[in-house]
């Protein structure tokens, strides 16, 4: 739940987020119908933690929020005939929104960020460069031809034996490792543009560590160190590259402003954070990555896109549809 207060700045007064892996840990990935189940019946739930911790009974809210896209369709369904009830119930505006803009825009909920400013998203689903010039205005850039990091780093993370997500635990693992053991590819850093690969990379990983098992007989926590911290290091070198390309294209665009922002749950990986900082540095620019909390997805981005939209846009009516795709 968000509040602006008297001089326009938004608080968050609740932001409730709970996490499914440990009911999808055995099946060695996410169920699409366990997901739509659990999201089913904890949403009510979650409502009525976010009105507790806000201290603020549902007739006092002014609008309701939910995410209509994109995403794997059993959860997005859940939530907004959650979120439809509640509409109809208290007879509130409701808004759709895209999940990717409630990322895009968060840089304007922690730091007001100014218009235009240069986005890498990256998360388990997404990587791709936007020039943000408005609520509803994402011009695309650059982005992967294939897998995005987060889904590379989850995929690694199990043919490592470590526990999802795969991103904080690989993290942690390279943070023992030696990034230099194994040599893995950069992918299309010798193609011009800012578009980026990802699966050739969870393929080297891969043949590295049936090598190892086979030589070895499986693989030491050493060796899981090293992998993640080789992994980490050329998803590290890839994405600094490529943003220093998209933030050259940025300034050709748009000249007068120079900030780069970072979202999504891979935003919140130091080693990355730490690189583009020393990118936007370079550049000339000024960076902003939002806290921990805030790049992994979470109810306030979400909160806070429709704020951002309610000013040019009409509500949504009962008619608002979940989909499954839908590009900024
Ligand atoms: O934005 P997000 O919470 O959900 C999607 O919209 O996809 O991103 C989740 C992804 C997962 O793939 C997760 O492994 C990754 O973000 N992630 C990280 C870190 N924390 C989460 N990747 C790298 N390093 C991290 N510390
Ligand atoms: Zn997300």
């Amino acid at each position: 739940m968000l509040r602006k207060n008297a001089s326009g700045e938004t608080q968050i007064l609740s932001s409730i987020v709970r996490g499914q892996d440990s009911l999808h840990a055995a099946y060695g990935g996410v169920v699409p119908e366990i997901a739509a189940r659990a999201h089913a019946e904890i949403l009510d739930l979650c409502v009525e933690e976010a009105l507790d911790v806000a201290q603020t009974p549902l007739q006092d809210i002014d609008a309701i929020a939910v995410t209509a896209g994109p995403g794997l369709i059993g959860g997005v369904v859940s939530g907004v005939m959650c979120a439809k009830g509640l509409a109809l119930a208290t007879g509130k505006p409701l808004y759709g929104i895209n999940h990717l803009a409630g990322h895009a825009l968060t840089p304007r909920l922690t730091d007001n960020v100014p218009f235009p400013y240069l986005m890498l998203l990256v998360s388990g689903g997404h990587c791709q460069f936007l020039l943000v010039k408005g609520p509803d205005d994402f011009k695309r850039i650059g982005g992967t031809i294939d897998d995005a990091p987060g889904e590379a780093f989850d995929k690694i993370a199990r043919l490592l034996a470590l526990p999802q997500p795969g991103g904080p635990s690989v993290e942690q693992a390279a943070q023992r490792g030696y990034t230099k053991r194994f040599s893995l590819p950069r992918p299309l850093l010798d193609r011009t543009g800012c578009d980026m690969s990802f699966s050739g990379l969870k393929t080297a990983v891969l043949r590295a560590r049936d090598g190892l098992v086979r030589d070895q007989g499986g693989l030491y926590p050493q060796d899981q160190a090293d992998l993640s911290a080789g992994f980490q290091a050329a998803v590290v070198d890839v994405l600094a590259e490529k943003t220093s390309r998209a933030m050259h294209q940025y300034h050709q665009l748009s000249p007068s402003t120079a900030t780069l922002c970072v979202a999504g749950g891979v935003a919140a990986n130091m080693a990355i954070r730490a690189r583009l900082e020393t990118v936007a540095r370079d550049n000339g620019a000024g960076f902003v990555a939002p806290p921990l909390a805030l790049c992994t997805d979470n109810a306030a981005m979400i909160g806070f896109a429709a704020l951002e939209r309610m000013a040019d846009h009409p509500p949504d009516d009962l008619t608002l549809a979940a989909r499954p795709r839908w590009p900024l």
